[in-house]
């Protein structure tokens, strides 16, 4: 099924109170060619008001961090977990999880994507914990598995998964910036990429 597809089906079949509040689906941005998926947790205010993921403030901290390793938009896709805003920016409950994953997995099936960057806690367990909500509380959290390569398989699938501290971390914890830093680094470095420039986030 392709993104378009996959798009259509939850503008006319889901069905969730988050949907019901909500001004705006949003699906996902970028490259349905993309080698790299990122995963975030749920659109904030901006995002629910434009439809597009990552535009506020979280958003404009994972540029400057894609920059730092050469890349843009144009070298990965964008989604999240909650396709549709939680009120007031809360933590996604298991039952928003279970019915809105199933999306985003066929999202990540259609691209194929050969890493999936996962941000913040949410979608790091639920990916961790293969694409399913049972087993996302056996899974460290992510001060733990921040920065390290790991791998998992689903159905006939294999992907390798990189755990970063989500971008609004770094807004209200500023030392998790370096560490965020190091993280897209050591990403770089698995894809092969070289740093653009010794410029850091810094220096922006
Ligand atoms: N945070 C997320 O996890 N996703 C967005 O789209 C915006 C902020």
């Amino acid at each position: 099924m392709g993104l378009d597809e996959i798009e259509r089906k939850i503008l006319d079949e889901m069905q969730c109170p988050l949907k019901d509040a909500a001004t705006n689906l949003v699906f996902g941005k970028g490259n349905p060619g993309a080698d790299i998926v990122f995963c975030g947790e749920a659109p904030g205010s901006k995002e629910d008001l434009q439809g597009i993921p990552f535009v506020g403030a979280a958003g404009r901290e994972l540029d400057k961090l894609l920059h730092t390793i050469g890349l843009t938009l144009d070298d990965i896709y964008i989604a999240n977990i909650l396709k549709y805003r939680p009120p007031n920016n809360r933590d996604p409950t298991e039952e928003e999880i279970t019915r809105h994953t199933p999306y985003l997995i066929e999202q990540i099936l259609a691209i194929k994507p050969k890493m999936i960057c996962t941000l913040g806690n949410f979608s790091t367990k639920f990916v961790l914990a293969g694409f399913q909500v049972e087993g996302m509380k056996q899974i460290p959290g992510i001060s733990q598995l921040h920065g390290k390569k790991q791998r998992i398989k689903y159905k006939e699938h294999e992907f390798t998964v990189i755990p970063l501290y989500h971008p609004a971390a770094m807004l209200y914890k500023p030392p998790l910036r370096k560490v965020q830093e190091d993280d897209f680094l050591k990403i770089g470095g698995f894809l092969g990429l070289k740093p653009t420039s010794a410029k850091t986030l810094l220096d922006y």
